[in-house]
């Protein structure tokens, strides 16, 4: 380990900056894929409130804890926390989990861009449907006029049987994020954040109305607020609180990367609560979005993975504007996608910027081009390498195809090893003065941010670790 470290020239240009940024790292997949897709699963109100429980309670103090490192830290993740634990008296090992974030950061890349490139091509789908509609004379119909459920479910059994066109769209996608991110941090990162940003929340207020509108929002108000605490189960509690994690952006190092550009100015308390409220309330309208239309139609809310392509492309076909509003559905995710995946690139890229010297280019390469083709073992697990089970060995894989054994290891291993050693370092190795000057807390939120993330995190934390790795803790 290279024992120098340096500061990072790089910085956003401002507050809001930095906000953008994060709250676009944090609003993603896991926002309106992930999220609504657990909630339909997992029967609605219990778990959503227990999930903003978990936030509030659990993320919160994470995502203040990360911002700290780096803010204090001013370099990459493993710099900065080597840093902090030297300012701290603490042993420099603590820089480990630094690494163990970048590769996560790097590992959970791989994946989502593939996933992202889903989105893509359907987003080309139903971009073709709109333009044929407009061509015909009717811009305002429903979406894939004529197809049978059956064909529009067929559509995404072809695409994953098609491993040259997801290696397209993975490429395409992946090309996009390791662009932006190897122009910097103020003319890529933060300049993608200014122009996507404000568009996503555009196009999300709009899909919430016409749900609104054209669906059935009460029944799906209903189901997603009133809860039926018999179907609170350890298991739908252990997964609340991983989504929780991987909502924010938690234990993969991400928001001390992003940290690190924040030159100036204190009041890390506000900004990292706005950081939390802003991507559970994407996650709720994400909600708000996509239930009226599923109820609307009549279809199953707990559809799993397949709600996002296969439900929700028949519901927009069954209602008026849906050519439109199915577009402009896939583009948004789309567009939450991209700022997502550019945070999780800049992690390992930060890392080699720092610890090895590497220029901005070269190592956005290194690492883009690596998780490039990680991804393509991820696609190929659909198609020719179906078979393939890369942890087979191990119960807990035992049946899960290469893109959900990475996904799998990094959200019930690595995420909560990340959290967990994020809690106890802020929680008990940390300099008291350093963070209270740093995040400029007041005395009472100081004491209650202390308690949550030397108390309540590791113990929760620990326990998603050891009943995400043993279910039969769990009794399953
Ligand atoms: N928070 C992102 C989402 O909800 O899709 C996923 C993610 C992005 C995780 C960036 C970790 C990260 F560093």
């Amino acid at each position: 380990m290279v024992a120098t470290t340096t500061s990072t020239s790089e910085g956003w240009s401002s507050r809001s900056a930095f906000i953008l940024a994060a709250v676009g790292a944090a609003v993603g997949l896991g926002n309106i894929w992930r999220f609504p897709t657990l909630a339909g699963e997992s029967g609605g109100g219990a778990f959503v409130i227990f999930y903003i429980a978990c936030v509030f309670l659990l993320g919160l103090p994470l995502v203040l804890s990360e911002v700290f490192i780096g803010k204090a830290g001013q370099t990459d993740a493993v710099g900065s926390i080597r840093r902090v634990a030297a300012q701290s008296k603490a042993s420099p090992s603590w820089a480990i989990f630094g690494g163990v974030g970048a590769l996560a950061a790097f590992l959970i890349v791989s994946f989502y861009s593939v996933v992202a490139g889903w989105v893509l091509y359907y987003a080309g789908i139903m971009g073709g449907d709109l333009v044929q509609a407009i061509l015909a004379g009717d811009p305002f119909r429903g979406a894939l006029a004529g197809e049978s459920q059956d064909q529009i479910q067929q559509r995404l059994s072809d695409m994953f049987a098609s491993p040259g066109l997801l290696l397209g769209v993975h490429f395409v996608f992946m090309g996009l994020t390791l662009y932006i991110v190897a122009r910097g941090v103020s003319s890529g990162i933060e300049k993608a954040a200014t122009y996507l940003m404000p568009m996503f929340f555009v196009l999300l207020v709009g899909l919430v109305l016409y749900g609104a509108i054209e669906g059935d929002i009460g029944q799906a108000a209903a189901f997603l607020f009133t809860p039926d605490w018999s179907k609170l189960t350890p298991q739908v509690m252990n997964s609340a609180l991983g989504q929780a994690l991987f909502s924010l952006s938690l234990g993969v190092a991400g928001l001390i990367t992003y940290g690190s550009y924040i030159k100036e100015g204190s009041g890390l308390g506000p900004t990292s609560a706005l950081i939390a409220v802003a991507d559970t309330c994407v996650a709720l309208l994400a909600g708000l979005m996509i239930f009226p239309i599923v109820f609307a139609v009549g279809l199953d809310p707990a559809a799993g993975p397949t709600l996002v392509f296969q439900t929700l492309p028949f519901a927009f076909q069954t209602m008026p504007g849906g050519a439109l509003f199915g577009f402009l559905f896939f583009v948004l995710i789309l567009v939450a996608a991209v700022t997502s995946s550019i945070s999780l690139l800049e992690v390992p890229t930060a890392w080699g910027i720092g610890e090895r010297g590497w220029s901005r280019p070269k190592s956005a390469l290194i690492f883009g081009g690596g998780a490039f083709l990680m991804g393509i073992a991820c696609l190929l697990g659909y198609n020719v390498w179906a078979d393939v089970r890369p942890l087979g060995f191990w119960s807990l894989f035992a049946d899960t195809d290469i893109l959900d054994t990475v996904d799998g290891f990094t959200g019930k291993v690595m995420l909560p090893v990340g959290a967990l050693l994020t809690s106890i370092f802020i929680g008990w190795k940390a300099d008291k003065n350093l963070l209270l000057t740093t995040t400029g807390l007041s005395p009472l939120a100081f004491g209650i941010w202390r308690f949550l993330i030397a108390w309540l995190c590791p113990l929760a934390v620990a326990i998603i670790l050891a009943t995400g790795l043993f279910p039969s803790i769990l009794g399953t």
